[in-house]
């Protein structure tokens, strides 16, 4: 309509003054943008900023529509009220503080000046699930209309919920919940519309933990992403698995900004470090995996005067310390990351927080895992060392590692503080975020990833497809 209305109505001088007024308007909003800071400090600004008074003629939440489920308490709150029946794996420490500041844990005092006043907390990796809700519930399209979302996420704390039972013999007690929460979460109207494939769920938790294959009481973790249900569902969680429907997203840091000008005087700060040791590795042997890379890792550290070790199996060294560790991290330049139990490490976020380039030893460990978040040219940001058989392995990691060029170092380790704002989940009691995190790029990813469904749907093809064909997959590692 209002195409007719110019054709029939505009002068050619009129015509050529619109025309120009949008030129212009579109000059001024790239401009704008370009202006930011962004290409410096890789802090994108949030899409929220880009105000319906900006673009009069566009809603800004159109396909970007979330649904918050109701779910039981049972599912989430209760497990932050008896939160002294949780552990934290092996160690039987009280989790409780960690639920303070809306899942950031206790904020840190820093009589050190390791961590110069910034958004600090103690902030323990299982809480992603706490963190995730807190932040979505201030999400800038939520929809209380379930049928106008594009995405539906379920406040599941399913690694909080795991937790309880993961020691527990008895299969059937381990998995109730899990079978609970599919059944319940299947019967609501808004399965129908997509049978879950809209849905998302996260756990703060490894995928493996929800992948028991057998009933074998020896099988470890729950047997919920084997349930037909979850099959149609997404999971987002700290390390995914070569399912196609597990996504990986960071693991928490210590920092949790509110605003764009901390990550960029962080940055700052980042790149002044003096950087004394050439490597790090923080971590514990693992004296039960023989011939693992970590221990091959280790040694080659522990034999090197270059290369800095913190031994956290060892007494008095408290790797939970985020003074201790960070400040290891802020003074080195390379950061070894060989897999340990599992393929992630939170170290890998720790460290790129501190500004160290990390050294990757598996594909599983980075490079398959986290590609909403990390940039897709691995060379650009890490150095890779493969280790295939570490019985075999005779390759010297500090020999590799003094080879890289001065100029070459320095562009990887700009690289990785530009991927700082990316990583990091901003401080969720704030409201008025100014730039794109760790939170935002997941849910640009769900919203994706649902919108292909969808599209593969409408076209008739198989909505199977995508979701739980493992032969399909893009990772290159295979499951333990
Ligand atoms: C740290 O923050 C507090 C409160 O914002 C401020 O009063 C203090 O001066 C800051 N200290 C430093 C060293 O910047
Ligand atoms: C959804 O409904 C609740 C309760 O009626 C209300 O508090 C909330 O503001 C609504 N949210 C949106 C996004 O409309
Ligand atoms: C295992 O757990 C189930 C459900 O929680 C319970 O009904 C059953 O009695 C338990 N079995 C044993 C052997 O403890
Ligand atoms: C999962 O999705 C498929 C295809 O859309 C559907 O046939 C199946 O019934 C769904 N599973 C459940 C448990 O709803
Ligand atoms: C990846 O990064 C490296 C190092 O910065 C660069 O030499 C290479 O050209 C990049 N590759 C691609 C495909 O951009």
């Amino acid at each position: 309509m209002e195409e007719k209305l110019f054709r029939t109505t505009c002068s050619t001088d009129l015509c050529f003054a619109i025309f120009i007024s949008f030129a212009l308007i579109w000059i001024f909003l790239c401009f704008d943008y370009s202006t930011f800071p962004s290409s410096d400090n890789g802090v994108l600004i949030a899409s929220s900023v880009f105000s319906t008074d900006k673009l009069p003629l566009q809603n800004p939440c159109s396909g970007r529509y979330l649904f918050i489920h109701n779910i039981p308490s049972r599912f989430n709150l209760d497990l932050i009220r008896d939160c002294q029946s949780l552990t934290r794996g092996t160690d039987k420490s009280d989790m409780c503080p960690y639920f303070q500041n809306s899942g950031l844990g206790p904020e840190i005092e820093d009589s050190r000046g390791v961590f110069f006043n910034s958004s600090l907390f103690k902030t323990n990796q299982f809480l992603l699930e706490v963190i995730f809700h807190n932040r979505i519930k201030q999400y800038e399209c939520l929809t209380n209309d379930s049928a106008m979302a594009s995405g539906i996420y379920v406040p599941f704390y399913a690694g909080l919920d795991i937790s309880r039972y993961l020691w527990n013999p008895n299969i059937s007690a381990r998995d109730s919940s899990a079978r609970d929460f599919v059944r319940l979460i299947s019967e609501k109207p808004e399965w129908k519309r997509m049978f879950g494939r809209d849905h998302f769920f996260v756990a703060g938790r490894i995928s493996w933990d929800f992948r028991r294959k057998t009933d074998e009481v020896s099988g470890w973790g729950s047997i919920l992403r084997f349930l037909p249900e979850s099959h149609n569902m997404t999971m987002l969680s700290i390390e995914a698995s070569s399912w196609r429907n597990d996504f990986a997203i960071p693991y928490p840091t210590y920092f949790h900004p509110s605003k764009r000008s901390e990550v960029v005087e962080w940055q700052n700060l980042m790149r002044a470090r003096r950087r004394p040791h050439l490597f790090t590795l923080i971590g514990a042997p693992r004296p039960g995996l023989r011939d693992s890379i970590r221990d091959t890792v280790i040694k080659q550290c522990r034999d090197s005067s270059l290369c800095k070790f913190m031994d956290c199996s060892s007494n008095g060294v408290n790797c939970d310390d985020p003074i201790t560790t960070m400040k290891a991290f802020q003074s080195s330049i390379f950061c070894l990351q060989p897999p340990g139990d599992s393929y992630t490490r939170r170290s890998i976020f720790d460290s790129i927080l501190g500004g160290c380039i990390p050294v990757f030893f598996n594909p599983g460990t980075a490079y398959s895992q986290y590609l909403w978040h990390f940039p897709e040219n691995q060379t650009a940001y890490s150095v890779y060392i493969p280790v295939r058989d570490a019985r075999i392995w005779s390759g010297s990691i500090e020999g590799i590692l003094k080879g890289i060029s001065k100029e070459r170092e320095s562009a990887m380790r700009e690289e990785v503080i530009r991927m700082i704002p990316r990583i990091v989940y901003a401080d969720p009691r704030s409201s008025s975020w100014d730039f794109e995190d760790a939170f935002d790029l997941a849910i640009k990813g769900i919203l994706e990833r649902v919108e292909d469904v969808r599209r593969k749907i409408k076209e008739g093809r198989d909505p199977g497809e995508g979701f739980d064909d493992p032969r399909d997959s893009k990772y290159t590692f295979s499951i333990k």
